[in-house]
Formats: C-alpha cells, sequence, structure tokens
C-alpha cells in the first residue's frame, strides 16, 4: 500500500502518535483502533478472547495498519498492570491516547442484582478505567501531548432502562473526566469523554433493548 493511501487525510494525521484502546476487538473500540490507525497511529489493544484477538491483529495487518494487542481482563487489577507494563515496552515508554473503551452490563430491576453483579459491572465499567489512567499517566505525561477518552454513555446522565449499576458507573465516569480534565491539564494530557446514545453492537444484543420504548415513556412522564 502506498505511503499516502495509507492515511485518510494528510491534513488530519495521527502519524508518530501512539494509542491503546481498551477492548478493540468488537463494536466501539474495534472502530476506534480502525479510526486510529486509519489516521497513522500506532495503536495496541487488548480484549479477553486471544482467538478474536488474533483474528483482529492479523485483519488490521492485511489493511496495512500498525496495531499490537494483548490478552486482558481489564476488570482484573494484576492483568491491567501487566497490560500497561507491555504498552509501555511496546511503545517506549510514551502514550499519546489512552481509549477507555471496556465496558459491559447486566439490566435487571436494582432489587435483582446481586453482590457479585455489582461488584463486576463497577470493576469493568469504572475501576478499570480509573486504575487504567491512574497507571498510564506517566506514559502519557512522557508522550508530551496525552490525551484521555472515557467512552461513557446517555445511560450516565439520564434514566434509559441500562440499568441503575451501569448508569451509575458511567455517570462516575462523567465526573472524573472533569476531574483529571482539570488536573492533568499541566501535565499537557488533555481528558474528554463520549457519550453515545444505543449503538447496535454485540453489547447491545446480549442487553437488548425490548423495554425501551416502555421506559423513555414513563421517564417522559409529567410529574404527579
Ligand atoms: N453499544 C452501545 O449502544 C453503547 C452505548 C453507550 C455506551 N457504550 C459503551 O461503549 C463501550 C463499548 O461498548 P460496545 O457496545 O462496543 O461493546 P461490545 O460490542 O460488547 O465490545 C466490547 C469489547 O470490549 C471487550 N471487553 C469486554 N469486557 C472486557 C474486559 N473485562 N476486559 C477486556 N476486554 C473486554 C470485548 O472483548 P472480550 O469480550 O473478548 O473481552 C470487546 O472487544 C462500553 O463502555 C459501553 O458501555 C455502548
Amino acid at each position: 500500500m502506498a505511503e499516502s493511501s495509507r492515511f485518510k487525510d494528510s491534513r488530519w494525521s495521527l502519524h508518530g502518535m501512539t494509542a491503546l484502546v481498551t477492548g478493540g476487538t468488537r463494536g466501539i473500540g474495534n472502530a476506534t483502533v480502525e479510526e486510529l490507525a486509519g489516521f497513522g497511529a500506532r495503536v495496541h489493544t487488548c480484549s479477553r478472547n486471544e482467538e478474536e484477538l488474533n483474528k483482529c491483529l492479523k485483519e488490521w495487518e492485511d489493511k496495512g495498519f500498525v496495531v499490537t494487542g494483548s490478552v486482558c481482563d481489564a476488570s482484573s487489577r494484576v492483568q491491567r498492570e501487566k497490560l500497561i507494563e507491555e504498552v509501555g515496552s511496546v511503545f517506549h515508554g510514551k502514550l499519546n491516547i489512552l481509549v477507555n473503551n471496556v465496558g459491559t452490563n447486566i439490566r435487571k430491576p436494582t432489587t435483582g442484582y446481586s453482590a457479585e453483579e455489582f461488584s463486576n459491572l463497577l470493576a469493568t465499567n469504572f475501576e478499570s478505567a480509573y486504575h487504567l489512567s491512574q497507571i498510564a499517566h506517566p506514559l502519557l505525561k512522557a508522550s508530551g501531548a496525552g490525551s484521555v477518552v472515557f467512552i461513557s454513555s446517555v445511560a450516565g446522565l439520564l434514566h434509559i432502562g441500562s440499568g441503575s449499576i451501569y448508569g451509575a458507573s458511567k455517570g462516575a465516569i462523567n465526573q472524573l473526566t472533569k476531574n483529571l480534565a482539570c488536573e492533568w491539564a499541566k501535565d499537557n494530557i488533555r481528558t474528554n469523554c463520549v457519550a453515545p446514545w444505543y449503538i447496535r453492537t454485540s453489547l447491545v444484543e446480549h442487553v437488548r433493548f425490548s423495554n425501551l420504548p416502555t421506559v423513555l415513556f414513563t421517564y417522559l412522564q409529567p410529574l404527579r
């Protein structure tokens, strides 16, 4: 592939930049990896399923993208530490972009959640993003131009029937974005958050949204 056709638009390039996108094998994370790599960034990603990860890495290689990957369960503290060690080594101690994309959901009425489900959802959706940002901070700072992007959700702003733990975990991400945007600006690290509405990915197929119209209707009812 010719060097010039590798990048989508020469006026807007991420050539020379490094990025970590968590959960890059499917859905929003997968599209983010392709977008960043398409603009010329070197990207590292992770997921739990080694076979699927290797398949994606091969596809990206065939497209001419520079993408590496690690098997990592982002809900595990030890595995997160190993991931950032690997990222530090692959990118020689400098990381420009961290996209905290990993997230999951179990949709239930609040009274139906077990303690284990509560811990798992918060560890996957909030603790993982918080801790990865913490331990990636030295790499982001060393890059001289860092950027953290959290993938939140409209569910972190409104009740949309996605479940109260998911909503709370995304609300926490929204506040963390504001904290880090102020706290890390001095280190030349920008922090932003994207809060999508429903996007048909494997997560949405898994959770289903058959009760959405009812929930939205209920939410829009005037208070009595
Ligand atoms: N889709 C939507 O409508 C929507 C709307 C608003 C916000 N979001 C948010 O967008 C983000 C991505 O959602 P998506 O719909 O693209 O999800 P998805 O289709 O389920 O894809 C999730 C990706 O993350 C990986 N992953 C999941 N849990 C992981 C873990 N514990 N450790 C490492 N990797 C993990 C998955 O691979 P493995 O399963 O192999 O690990 C997969 O690559 C989430 O934070 C979600 O809350 C989604």
